[in-house]
């Protein structure tokens, strides 16, 4: 079996800066509250007339392909984690392999909210593991913006857009993915949704203007699974795989809230100035939340770092990955 290795990272992030002094002026909130609650100072919102997640995510491959010297016709795979599709269908990864130049390749997406990338790595993984595919990319990429509801105080402080990848290849000295732990429990689907839109209540003028095209969230009950299985799941990661908090290099929680992060620190006792941290600047961007960490810490990453990444989402769905980083970020530094 061919271990998998992330052998580089692209990203993207949006110019358009939300804060939270625009914010207060939509809704009933303050920077205060925000910052004390969430934990979040800005983020980052795509403006523009018929761009979605393909947007961002063409933008993430191409830096990804550009960096790591790819051809876009080497690529056999490309997994687009994303809950906030351009379309229903053609799927958003099949777009973003035409905007790159990428032909040769099964594309398609893969649906598990905020955890959404950990649930695409282990795939990409597999597919390597076959021993048959040699380049394979997975990209997240959401414009959450799209489903927030700038009405809603509840939800609209939360969320921003992004979209990152990574290039998955076959390991040369089992540096790569090492384990992960992936569950889902169907009890969240009543806590954390989108009602509308899809075959259950497809677009009505009703369902519009009863704003059922928004993420509808029971904030205290998605927390308070959230702390728990994010903090369980680290820590048992850590545990099977005999890692102290001191064999840890790197930290990488999903960014939903500092509060939450705060749990599973704790939790797995990891140092704090060894936990990747920007929910300051980017909020919750759901499933690239991890890989946009891992793109902006990449130049401080070294060959043979434990790095353990988590995430919580929607469904619910969660997880954590164990990763023997497989290069020395500083190489693609400029
Ligand atoms: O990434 C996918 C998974 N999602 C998550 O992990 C999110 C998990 N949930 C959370 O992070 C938190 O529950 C929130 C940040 C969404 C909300 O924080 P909270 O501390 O759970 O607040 P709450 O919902 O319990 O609301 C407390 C109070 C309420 O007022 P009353 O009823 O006590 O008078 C809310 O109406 O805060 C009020 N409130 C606000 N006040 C000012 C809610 N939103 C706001 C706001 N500004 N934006």
């Amino acid at each position: 079996m061919k271990q998998a290795a992330i052998t580089g990272i692209g990203g993207y992030v949006p110019d358009y800066i939300l804060d939270n002094d625009e914010i207060s002026r939509m809704v009933d909130t303050t920077d205060e509250w925000i910052m004390t609650r969430i934990g979040i100072k800005e983020r980052r919102i795509l403006k523009g007339e018929g761009l979605g997640s393909s947007f961002m995510g063409e933008k993430a491959v191409r830096q990804l392909l550009e960096k790591t010297g790819t051809r876009p016709e080497e690529i056999e795979v490309l997994i687009c984690a994303t809950t906030t599709p351009d379309h229903f269908f053609p799927n958003t990864a099949s777009i973003i392999a035409e905007k790159n130049g990428i032909k040769n390749t099964i594309a398609f997406d893969m649906a598990a909210a905020c955890s959404g990338f950990l649930f695409a790595l282990e795939t990409g993984a597999n597919f390597i593991a076959s021993g048959k595919y040699k380049k394979v990319i997975v990209v997240a990429a959401e414009k959450m913006s799209s489903i927030t509801d700038y009405t809603d105080r509840t939800t609209c402080p939360l969320f921003g857009d992004a979209a990152a990848a990574v290039l998955l290849e076959p390991s040369e000295d089992g540096f790569g993915l090492m384990d992960s732990i992936l569950r889902t429990d169907g009890v969240g689907s009543s806590h954390l949704y989108m009602k509308a839109g899809g075959s259950a209540y497809p677009a009505t003028i009703e369902t519009v203007t009863k704003r059922e095209h928004f993420i509808y969230q029971e904030g205290q009950a998605v927390f308070k699974y959230a702390v728990t299985n994010m903090a369980d799941v680290s820590a048992e990661i850590m545990e099977r795989n005999h890692l102290s908090k001191d064999d840890v290099a790197w930290f990488v929680p999903h960014q939903a809230n500092l509060r939450i992060i705060d749990a599973a620190v704790k939790r797995t006792g990891v140092d704090y100035d060894k936990v990747m941290i920007n929910i300051q600047r980017y909020g919750n961007t759901s499933g690239v939340s991890i890989p946009l960490c891992l793109w902006e810490w990449e130049p401080k990453l070294k060959k043979g770092d434990n790095v353990i990444c988590a995430a919580f989402g929607a469904g619910f769905t969660w997880g954590s990955v164990y990763l023997k980083w497989a290069y020395d970020g500083e190489k693609f530094a400029k």
